[in-house]
């Protein structure tokens, strides 16, 4: 099984390839000399529970490596000066390639570094977890966590290359499966044609199931349906400048202040994402705006794989953590010039709600169980 795609992001051609097996460090050489001319020196990016990938990768190579602790809580500036500081170590000029081998936080973070590194160096990215895949490693958007806020410094840096090999996830662990499928879910929701909410519902939650041959054959068809909407969005719409991309956070408001108010790390992205899916439709029935069938069905989706569905969140019962979900929030609007938008299922698709034409107490109500 492969598929290959291309997207223009932003005028950089982005070629993806979703296969079977890891690629090699030769196969990965030769890839990006094909698609942009000549590779100078290489660092391979990394954290601790990548770091036997990124060894297969590398065969009897013997290249840098920069392996970083794992998880959220290594999604920091200090990690992107660890990248920099070893690709200077490493002796990387302007055509130095960063290949980050890992999850969406190694791929933020790798892409990230490779942004600024000498104003802008090469790219390749391997995508090792099913979040990464499905979403982080598409799109361009990159960056780091500051001060409790998500993504708080980051760039826009399409990568050229990008490797999803399906074995690489024989190692991932079960939570990290969840993670992920929170995400395909949210994919699948933004599909008009319910086609790949069709194919999701045919995948076991058990993640062993995707790695029987018939399992790994709807993983990979999922995998690669997922992408191609993904990708095929930030096409549309690069930067987030018209209304195409912000589809892609639905559930994601919620998402990243759960995420800050309960601790960084404390929940996972796809966690939080599928736990947003919920809010996003009770604000929703609430405005009118997603049928109560449609709330039943995400709701019935996500249940039925074991995510937290309750409403407050369990995280936000303790005291002072619904006001600083609510003060997240706000962060978040700050970032967005105050004009925090909330994206809703509609009987088909999604549109975007701008917290501005909603009461301003509803969410706080909604979060307290009380709408
Ligand atoms: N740039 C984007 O557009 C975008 C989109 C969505 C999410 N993200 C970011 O992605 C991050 C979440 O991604 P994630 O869930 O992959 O996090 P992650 O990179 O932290 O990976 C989750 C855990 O799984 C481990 N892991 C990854 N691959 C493995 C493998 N094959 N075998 C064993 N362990 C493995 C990691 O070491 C980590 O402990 C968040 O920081 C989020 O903000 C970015």
């Amino acid at each position: 099984m492969k598929q290959e795609y291309t997207f223009i992001v932003d005028r950089t051609p982005s070629y993806v390839r979703i296969q079977e097996e890891l690629p090699s460090f030769a196969g990965i050489c030769a890839d990006f000399q094909g698609l942009n001319g000549a590779v100078g020196r290489v660092l391979l990016v990394c954290d601790t529970n990548t770091a036997a990938i990124a060894r297969k990768i590398l065969g009897k190579e013997e290249r840098p490596r920069c392996v970083l602790p794992a998880g959220e809580t290594a999604k920091t500036w200090a990690s992107v000066e660890a990248i920099l500081r070893a690709g200077q170590e490493a002796g990387l000029g302007r055509d130095g390639l960063f290949i980050g081998v890992g999850g969406g936080v190694v791929s933020d973070l790798t892409a990230f570094a490779a942004s600024i590194y000498m104003r802008g160096a090469s790219l390749c990215l391997v995508s090792t977890s099913l979040l990464g895949m499905v979403d982080a490693a598409v799109g361009g958007k990159t960056g780091f966590d500051l001060g409790g806020l998500k993504n708080l410094a980051g760039t826009f840096y399409p990568a050229p290359l990008i490797y999803m090999p399906l074995d690489s996830l024989v190692s991932l662990p079960p939570p990290e499966w969840k993670s992920g499928m929170g995400e395909l879910i949210k994919t699948a929701i933004l599909d008009d044609t319910g086609a790949l909410l069709g194919q999701l519902r045919l995948l076991g939650s058990d993640p062993l199931d995707g790695m029987d041959p018939a399992g790994r054959e709807r993983l990979f068809v999922a995998i690669a349906g997922s992408v191609g909407i993904k990708g095929r969005i930030v096409e549309a719409d690069p930067r987030e400048t018209g209304a195409e991309r912000m589809r892609l956070n639905l559930g994601h408001t919620f998402a990243h202040a759960l995420e800050s108010a309960a601790g960084l790390g404390q929940v996972s992205h796809g966690e939080a994402v599928a736990w947003g899916l919920v809010c996003a439709c009770e604000l929703g029935y609430a405005l009118g705006l997603t049928p109560l069938d449609r709330v039943e069905a995400i709701d019935g989706l996500l249940r039925d794989r074991s995510y937290e569905t309750r409403v407050p969140h369990p995280f936000l019962t303790a005291p002072g953590k619904l006001e600083a979900f609510m003060r997240a929030l706000d962060g978040d609007k700050k970032k967005k010039a105050g004009d925090l938008r909330f994206i809703v299922p509609l009987a088909k698709g999604v549109t975007a709600v701008s917290a501005k034409d909603i009461a301003a107490d509803l969410v706080e109500r909604i979060m307290r169980g009380e709408h």
